[in-house]
């Protein structure tokens, strides 16, 4: 085989003993990873919870007193005790070679959580914004993502159609923490320290995506970029990845006596089936005259056709969609559309008991026949449509029947595609379409990204300061880059969920919601990212005598102070200030940035708590955000059990008595769009049984013992 294995041969004929020990040691030696990464893992890797009261059994730290900026004491140390009159616990030194022990004030501890420690997670809401009745919410977890991604293998084990992630680019300028401290660039394990780090992340990141179709997007600049790419490779052997060049400062940094810098990098990690869309962007500009010749593509003759909104034929009743029978408003006069009203329920209830409003004439969906049928979609994606011209109000000759033209999700793909192109719009916005001639003008997207939208200084540090006067944050990405980044992944997937769990300043949600508004749709996005302060208010903050957990600290880390208000202003168009965000979007899909998103999006703190009390039910009220985002989020959510023994609200239901089984049951096979049960009992044989009554499309979860299992057996680091 080489050499050396020859010699270990000759000297095995000549000394068997030694041959066979050098050949011990040469096996151990090239069983060892003899290409790739090679990295020590420094476990184990820790988090302080600062917010977390002290319990008996804790790992706890000894915090430096306030006003001074040492690290402190390092150890970790048992809580045997504690005594709450009088503020102390009783510690234990944990790994020493001789035994420690003391009492200290409660308030100099703060609870650390190993990685390597299995935690029981849940979710504190802190706080909602709501603009939509029937959209899922984007939600924003602040938390250590270790932990949240952990959290989230109870929610969205297979679930994530694309995981987007900005990580730190390890600059060496306390640009990130390792077990609470910052890596700096005198570091000598800085790597190691990073690539423990992400890989630990990235495993945990793998269990959420779906195996059948997703993507895992990257960012990356010099620093890294070679080692980043070697640990995807090993860690996901089984995808495809690429890796694109994107011009994001064309000013460039300088470099020292380098070439300026103008570029980072984004690597895709393609599994299953997943594909690139096209979307008739070819990301580049080459610099060929063909760069500036008019793209607009070509209209062919054939005639692109519009579905009746009225469904004809099968399931055509208004019993068959109850939720799909609403009244249309029309304009007396104008004949234009002047409303769209509410879902009229129960199926018994008389239409003419609806009153239109003033100048206004009702269209129901009434069929050929005279009797009540139904429209083929629901009132909010009807009302979704008009917005962006894709629904148009036929000829109102004073009657109460006018027809309705529609644009089908069939005809949507394909203008997003670019194989149907908008010509112009009419004189009410309805758009003009046409088949696009030559299959040759649609652009393929390059691996060489150089969009004037992608500047992050503009649309990424400025913008950003539109949303959030006075308030800063290094290094946010441009609004319109991860725009076209995600685009090309769920263009198609108007249900996709986006996973974002080094969100920061929430660009990732903020493009989401962009999105649905372009092209229609109920994608959703979470957002995960920590409180931390940025170096110099840490400085500062320590100096004026305060620890992390203080409100004076908290309210200035990035999770409570710019992610969830840019969110929350991105939605409402309105600053914290309360007044109208300053300026419209840009590029695609131009309008006031004051007139926000039809969207939801909810708030939360990630929790730990302990097990019994997750067994004995004395936890549900951090347990149930968990149930509700793994039934996606969506409605309103059950925040306490119910004295009656059971809840069900718009797609999940929750049987905390077993004997309230029957009137459970029959409203669960009553309800439409339900996806979960969960059933709170620790017998399996009644589990068993109660299930076998419920409908086919619904999954049954059995509490806590599907909620401990996954988290007692989750891998540690
Ligand atoms: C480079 S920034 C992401 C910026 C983001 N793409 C944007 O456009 O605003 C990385 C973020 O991850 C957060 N972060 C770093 N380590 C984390 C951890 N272990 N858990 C949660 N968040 C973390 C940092 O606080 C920082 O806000």
């Amino acid at each position: 085989m080489s050499r050396l294995t020859d010699l270990i041969a000759s000297v095995k004929a000549k000394d068997p003993t030694l041959g066979a020990d050098l050949d011990k040691e040469f096996k151990a030696l090239s069983a060892r990873l003899p290409f790739g990464l090679n990295f020590e893992r420094h476990r184990p890797e820790a988090v302080e919870l600062p917010l977390r009261t002290v319990r008996r059994g804790d790992k706890v730290r000894i915090l430096p007193p306030r006003k001074t900026n040492d690290k402190g004491d390092q150890r970790l140390w048992s809580v045997t005790a504690i005594n709450k009159s009088k503020g102390k616990a009783s510690l234990k030194l944990i790994n020493a070679d001789a035994p420690e022990q003391k009492d200290v004030a409660l308030e100099d501890l703060v609870v650390v959580a190993e990685f390597k420690d299995k935690i029981y997670p849940g979710l504190v809401s802190t706080g909602s914004v709501r603009r939509s009745d029937t959209k899922p919410a984007h939600t924003v977890i602040n938390g250590e993502n270790y932990h949240v991604l952990k959290a989230l293998t109870f929610t969205h084990r297979g679930k994530i159609d694309v995981i987007y992630i900005d990580p730190p680019y390890n600059t060496g300028a306390k640009d990130w923490k390792y077990n609470n401290n910052y890596v700096e660039r005198d570091d000598q394990y800085r790597h190691s320290k990073w690539l423990a780090m992400m890989e630990r992340r990235l495993l945990i990141a793998k269990e959420l995506l779906k195996p059948e179709e997703s993507v895992l997007i990257v960012t990356i600049d010099e620093k890294e970029y070679l080692r980043l790419g070697m640990l995807l490779e090993q860690i996901f052997p089984e995808a495809r990845i690429q890796m694109v060049t994107s011009l994001i400062n064309p000013k460039g940094v300088a470099r020292g006596q380098d070439f300026y810098r103008v570029d980072e990098y984004i690597y895709f990690v393609f599994f299953g089936s997943a594909a690139v869309t096209k979307l008739n962007d070819p990301m580049i500009l080459t610099g060929k005259k063909n760069d500036n010749v008019d793209k607009t593509p070509k209209a062919t003759a054939k005639k692109v056709r519009w579905g009746n909104l009225l469904r004809s034929g099968t399931d055509a009743k208004r019993s068959d969609r109850k939720h799909q029978f609403y009244p249309v408003f029309i304009d007396k006069v104008t004949g234009q559309l002047h409303s769209i009203g509410e879902p009229l329920l129960p199926v018994t209830a008389n239409r003419n008991s609806v009153k239109a409003p003033d100048g206004t004439v009702a269209i129901w969906p009434i069929r050929k026949d005279g009797t009540e049928g139904r429209w083929q979609v629901g009132n909010v994606r009807l009302r979704e449509l008009f917005g962006k011209g894709y629904a148009s109000v036929g000829r109102f000759n004073g009657g109460d029947r006018v027809s309705f033209s529609y644009l089908t999700d069939n005809i949507i793909e394909q203008i997003d595609t670019g194989a149907i192109s908008i010509i112009n719009r009419d004189e009410n916005g309805v758009v003009i379409l046409a088949y696009t001639e030559e299959k040759e003008s649609i652009e393929n997207p390059k691996t060489m990204w150089n969009k004037t939208s992608h500047s992050a200084s503009e649309y990424g540090t400025s913008l950003l300061r539109q949303f959030l006067p006075g308030r800063t944050f290094p290094f946010p990405k441009s609004l319109y880059a991860v725009e076209d980044t995600l685009k090309f992944f769920v263009a198609r997937k108007p249900e996709a969920t986006v996973l974002d769990f080094f969100s920061g300043s929430g660009t990732t949600a903020h493009a989401v919601m962009r999105i649905n508004r372009q092209l229609g749709g109920r994608r959703q996005c979470i957002s995960v990212t920590n409180n931390e302060v940025s170096p110099n208010e840490q400085e500062n903050l320590l100096k004026a005598g305060y620890r992390p957990g203080d409100e004076e600290w908290e309210k200035l880390g990035i999770c409570d102070h710019v992610t969830k208000p840019r969110i929350e202003a991105a939605i409402t168009g309105k600053t914290p200030e309360g007044d109208d965000v300053k300026g419209n979007y840009k590029f695609t899909d131009e309008f006031p940035m004051s007139e926000g998103f039809e969207e939801n999006a909810e708030f939360f703190t990630l929790t730990y708590e302990a097990k019994e009390a997750v067994n004995h039910n004395l936890a549900f009220k951090q347990i149930a955000p968990l149930l509700w985002l793994r039934a996606g989020a969506v409605g309103s959510r059950i925040n306490n059990l119910s004295k009656r023994g059971w809840d069900v609200t718009e797609t999940y239901g929750i049987l905390s008595d077993i004997d309230q089984a029957t009137p459970f049951v029959q409203c669960i096979n009553e309800a439409e769009n339900l996806r979960i049960v969960y059933i709170v009992t620790d017998d399996d044989r009644r589990f068993q049984a109660i299930t076998r009554r419920l409908p086919k499309n619904v999954e049954p979860v059995r509490l806590y013992e599907a909620y401990l299992t996954n988290f007692s057996f989750a891998n540690g680091e």
